[in-house]
């Protein structure tokens, strides 16, 4: 009570001093960066003032409203209207700028290429006919001279067969004139399935095509096509893939627009040796265009693999390599997901494994020996319940007194979506100190089908846990491109487990799908800020505003609290800063910044 009078108060305080120096005096005082010569080199030192700043995402200190950075770091987080600051340096001025500010926020799981990539393909989200899809393709050709050659590809992603009423073909692309001839790679929404064209296709040998592959599905009915999971292996080397120049360009539009979301860093669920060396490059080169944070997790050029050779640590503010990614199963839109009991609406499958167990578990241990973080993509019960037997035996390895005072154990294991994991491996999960990586806007994604794939019991037990998962820090995330990367929409999503482009819960659950595994809107936050940063190694050091840790931020028209549920989906983010540098600020129709209220 207390506390919410105070922070209205000061709101209105410092709302009504913002108004009246934008407005009667246009500017009392000017913001002056303060520089300081030291030993030849020159150190900026500023400070900033905004109506409102939380430090942290659930305590919420309202008194604090300035910060100083220096150095690309808080220096000073102090609280100070309007007054003049001075210093033994000398004398700095300090604007109070319209605005509320939130630590920089992250994403916990996202493909920064493919994302990069995406937004230099053909959106194909939310197609709901193949007519549509076509139309899609005409217009991207029609603006793109060039598309679907031999050597550049169409590129998609985003169709799903339940909104086409059937799995797709490459006549069905061939059937269009206009189309006709050209190379295209279409992913499907949650790329573990790819649709090639007739052209394609034709680039195999006759009998190139393998009838089976292991860990993978060649759709041939109603028509070849569709590759899915360990099948797209067949497709990869025949596409000529982006070349360096072209990957800089992916990754400068991705970083534009992931600060445009608010995001200062993300996790990047995978990255490929040849990548993360590119990210060197390019984060060391151009610091100038390299913005966001990036935490890789590795990926061996062959899924599933040890490559110590490419296991190279490697740290700077901008980049951090000391994780791996590994693969247990595929998704569950696909019926991929690998289930320890069959699927509710296929009883003839129970999904299939990328990996076996034993594999898992001896690629844990290897990973974990040369001191990387392991994190295991699982989706259906079984791949959790094999990362979690993976994880446990490689903490025994590590531990072999028992776990209750072992101090090698911060391994921080990551299940990197963790969507259907049976009780008995929830308590595991505790037992173990596992991270849950959990993309919120998947829940409002799948909650359409998920009960028809899982039956209504292993729904309520098992599926799209948050809230009973909390107290092992999640990481949150939104698994982009294969969501939006809107954390804003991730947060409404976890807070009321509806879906934030509609607002709407599947039939028969308006009021939220299974409220019961909601997050309050801190928690939310905690999982975009400090739970991420905790799953990178970096507490303290991100997500939070505080002496010594990255200055991050991004500034609000309003204070989060001040907002309705409603208002949380559709939050446009004013300003982002990282390392003390703006990276985005919205300009309104006219395309001038926005300033004042
Ligand atoms: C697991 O997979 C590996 C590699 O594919 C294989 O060598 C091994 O025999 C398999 N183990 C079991 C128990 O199936
Ligand atoms: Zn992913």
């Amino acid at each position: 009570m207390a506390a919410s009078a105070v922070l209205v108060w000061w709101g209105l305080r410092l709302s009504f001093l913002a108004g009246c120096i934008a407005i009667v005096l246009t500017r009392l005082v000017h913001q002056i960066p303060l520089s300081l010569e030291q030993s030849g080199s020159t150190t900026t030192q500023q400070s900033f003032c905004y109506q409102g700043v939380r430090t942290d995402t659930t305590a919420s200190d309202q008194n604090v409203n300035c910060f100083t950075v220096s150095d690309g770091r808080f220096t000073r987080v102090f609280s100070s209207p309007v007054e003049t600051e001075t210093n033994d340096e000398g004398e700095e001025e300090v604007e109070v700028q319209s605005g509320y500010v939130l630590p920089g926020l992250w994403d916990g799981h996202g493909h920064l290429l493919q994302y990069g990539e995406f937004l230099h393909s053909v959106d194909l989200f939310g197609s709901q006919s193949v007519e549509e899809i076509l139309s899609r393709l005409r217009a991207y050709v029609d603006s793109h001279p060039g598309a679907g050659s031999k050597d550049e590809w169409v590129r998609g992603i985003g169709w799903d067969q339940m909104a086409l009423g059937g799995m797709p073909t490459a006549d069905m692309l061939e059937s269009d004139p206009r189309l006709k001839g050209l190379y295209m790679m279409l992913d499907r929404v949650d790329v573990h399935c790819t649709w090639v064209s007739q052209p394609v296709l034709s680039l195999f040998a006759p009998g190139d095509i393998p009838d089976e592959v292991p860990g993978g599905e060649i759709i041939r009915d109603p028509g070849m096509g569709v590759f899915c999971d360990n099948a797209m292996d067949l497709i990869m080397p025949l596409w000529p893939r982006p070349d360096r120049t072209k990957k800089g360009v992916f990754l400068r539009s991705a970083m534009k627009e992931l600060h445009k979301a608010g995001l200062v860093g993300m996790h990047d669920a995978g990255v490929f040796p040849h990548d993360i060396n590119l990210y060197r490059t390019l984060s060391e080169e151009n610091p100038e265009e390299w913005t966001l944070r990036v935490y890789a997790m590795l990926e061996c050029k062959e899924r599933n693999t040890f490559c110590p050779e490419d296991a190279v640590r490697y740290s700077s503010d901008f980049l951090s390599v000391r994780s791996v990614k590994l693969f247990a199963d595929g998704a569950l839109g696909s019926w991929g997901s690998a289930m320890i009991d069959p699927y509710s609406d296929r009883p003839d499958t129970s999904g299939s494994l990328l990996v076996n167990s034993s594999t898992l578990t001896a690629l844990t241990q290897q990973w974990s020996d040369v001191g990387f973080q392991v994190n295991i993509h699982a989706i259906g019960d079984l791949a959790n319940r094999y990362a979690i037997d993976a994880f446990e035996s490689a903490l025994q390895k590590i531990c072999p007194g028992g776990l209750a005072d072992c101090e090698k154990r911060d391994t921080r294991f990551r299940i990197e979506h963790a969507q259907i994991i049976h009780p008995d491996d929830q308590t595991r999960m505790f037992k173990l100190g596992v991270i849950p990586s959990i993309q919120p806007t998947h829940a409002t994604s799948d909650m359409a089908y998920a009960e028809k794939r899982l039956g209504p019991e292993r729904t309520s037990t098992e599926a799209y846990r948050m809230k009973s998962l909390l107290k092992l820090t999640p990481v949150l995330g939104s698994d982009f491109p294969v969501e939006p990367p809107n954390p804003f929409e991730g947060v409404y999503a976890a807070v009321t487990r509806k879906n934030p482009h509609t607002g709407q819960g599947p039939k028969g659950w308006e009021g939220g799908w299974h409220t019961e595994q909601a997050l309050s809107l801190e928690e939310a936050l905690d999982g975009f800020t400090k739970g991420a940063a905790y799953g990178a190694f970096m507490e303290g050091k991100a997500g939070v505003i505080k002496e010594g840790a990255f200055a991050d931020w991004v500034v609000l028209d309003k204070p989060l609290e001040s907002l309705s549920v409603e208002e949380l989906r559709k939050v446009k983010v004013r300003e982002t800063w990282v390392g003390g540098r703006r990276v985005y600020a919205r300009e309104d129709e006219d395309g001038e910044e926005v300033k004042d209220l």
